[in-house]
């Protein structure tokens, strides 16, 4: 029974990277809105180019630049060599990587290796592992959380929040009652700091709080701009079950579309940190439709402490491309800093950045 589970729990993280790759999933008429702000150009940077600085801390970890490869897959036989190239990549530039959820790892012993080989391919950069929010509020062993962790050596562990996702996915687990007070139970005995993300429909200031008050130490937002959940797993619905539908036509772009977009989250949770000091110690990631360094530059004079990014860096890993796009993306971080007058990560934080007029 568990084995069978495991099957069809690997059959969909193929198909999510499948649909990721090849279908039209990213939103519809809602972007990051990171493109509404812009930073104040420095006519006097006093700083040396060459000697800018694109080191980061995160989670008292140091890292290369503040870029995460975000949470994506494991669990089937293609998982291995992709996780292979991931870690590779991160392990080059010195970056954090988050596995995708391990659930399947918790109901079979088949395909272990398409996770551990994150941390023999990245032995020395903060490695995450990943379950979802329905399996936290359905409850988790102290086993089962050691074979999360132990499994990939992992520093941290994220729990994925995906309410919308689950809606939409054919087999989706809906039940997210009594998360919250599960995911507190986690926090206060697992020894190793817990991340709670979206997957790209944004979490709110007000989220943001409950999941701090829970024992949570950083927040990614996984905003709205860029892949939309609900459409992959309406894709794999109507790949399944034809054109029956479940929404009424008239609510469902709406909720394909469901979501606060990236810079918003980042926005109203930088509000929540500067007017009450205790939550002053949460970090925080910009993720959902990152594009460019221009977009990791913007999220950082926003609140982030570093950005992460899943499609672009697929589809790049795709393309061949994977290591010349994060070249790309630091060298764009490198000179939204020089025309800030920025040298490091941290003066990035205190840059002039206004909405556009
Ligand atoms: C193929 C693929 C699989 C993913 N699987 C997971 C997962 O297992 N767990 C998770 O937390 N997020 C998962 N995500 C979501 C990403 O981590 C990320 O939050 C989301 O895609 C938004 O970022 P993006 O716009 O840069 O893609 C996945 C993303 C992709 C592209």
């Amino acid at each position: 029974m568990q084995e069978a589970s495991a099957a069809i729990t690997a059959e969909r993280k193929h198909s999510h990277v499948d649909i990721c790759l090849n279908r039209p999933v990213c939103f519809d008429g809602q972007d990051t809105g990171l493109d509404s702000w812009r930073f104040e150009h420095n006519a006097t940077p006093e700083v040396d180019f060459a000697q800018i600085d694109l080191s980061a801390e995160f989670l008292g970890h140091a890292i290369g630049l503040p870029l995460m490869i975000s949470s994506m897959t494991g669990g089937y036989g293609n998982a291995l060599a992709l996780n292979r190239a991931l870690g590779e990549a991160a392990e080059r530039f010195r970056i954090p990587l988050g596995v995708g959820s391990m659930r399947q790892a918790l109901e079979g012993s088949s395909h272990r290796e398409s996770f551990s080989v994150v941390r023999s391919s990245a032995p020395s950069v903060p490695i995450f592992a990943n379950i979802g929010a329905p399996e936290v509020a359905a409850g988790l062993s102290r086993d089962q959380l050691s074979t999360l962790i132990d499994l990939i050596e992992a520093d941290g562990l994220i729990v994925h929040l995906n309410p919308a996702q689950e809606l939409f996915q054919p087999e989706g687990g809906t039940d997210f009652s009594g998360f919250l007070d599960r995911l507190h139970d986690i926090t206060a005995t697992i020894g190793v700091p817990v991340i709670a993300k979206e997957v790209g429909c944004g979490i709110s200031a007000t989220v943001a709080r409950k999941l701090a008050d829970a024992g949570v130490r950083a927040i990614d937002v996984a905003g709205a701009g860029g892949i939309s959940w609900q459409k992959v797993e309406e894709c794999r619905y109507l790949d399944r079950f034809g054109h029956e539908e479940r929404f009424s036509p008239s609510a469902l772009d709406e909720f394909l579309n469901w979501g606060i977009p990236t810079a918003e989250c980042l926005t109203s949770i930088q509000t929540l940190k500067r007017q009450n000091p205790e939550y002053g110690a949460l970090s925080v990631i910009s993720s959902g439709g990152i594009r460019n360094g221009l977009d990791i530059a913007k999220s950082i004079a926003l609140g982030a402490d570093i950005a992460a990014s899943a499609q672009h860096l697929l589809k790049a890993l795709h393309s061949v491309t994977l290591e010349k796009t994060i070249r790309t993306w630091a060298n764009d971080l490198r000179a939204a800093m020089f025309l800030t007058g920025s040298a490091t990560i941290e003066q990035l934080k205190h840059a002039r950045i206004y909405r556009k007029p």
